[in-house]
């Protein structure tokens, strides 16, 4: 008797429900705590970690994106074959940006491994776009 009383409450609608949401809210917080990991390790990775501590150079990263990436992105970075690169720090972490030009993840664009305080040029000039 007290049994079927404990079977049925546990696959009431409410319990289904609330162990529904349960499961969610466990699915997100394991979510956001991979999340977060992954960027803390993508910004403590010695190359991408030794970048963000340099001062970029505007010029210098303009001079080196006219010569690596405007054929593809266009000399004035408003877009040829890659996309515009206008505002594109409003959409990318300096972290997305340093990894875009590392990663080789989205080809056509190639794999590019520019010397730290290049890439750190590089950044400063993405960011002025
Ligand atoms: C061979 C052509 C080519 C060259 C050279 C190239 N890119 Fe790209 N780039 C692309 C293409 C194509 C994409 C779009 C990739 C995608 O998202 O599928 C892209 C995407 C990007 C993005 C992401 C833009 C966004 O809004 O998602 C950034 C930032 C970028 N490139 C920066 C650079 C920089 C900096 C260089 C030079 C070091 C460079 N690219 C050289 C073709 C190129």
């Amino acid at each position: 008797m007290t049994e079927n009383a404990a079977i049925e409450s546990v696959s009431s609608p409410t319990a289904v429900l609330l162990r529904a949401l349960a499961a969610i809210a466990l699915v997100g917080i394991l979510a956001l705590g991979i999340g977060l990991g992954v960027r803390y390790l993508q910004a403590s990775d010695p190359y991408t970690h030794e970048v963000l501590s340099l001062q970029g150079e505007q010029g210098r990263g303009q001079a080196i994106f006219q010569m690596n990436c405007a054929i593809c992105h266009g000399l004035e970075a408003h877009g040829e074959v890659g996309p515009s690169l206008l505002q594109v720090s409003d959409r990318m972490s300096k972290v997305r940006l340093i990894q875009q030009v590392t990663s080789g993840r989205t080809p056509p664009m190639p794999q590019f491994q520019p010397e730290p305080q290049d890439m750190a040029d590089l950044l400063a000039y993405l960011e002025s776009l």
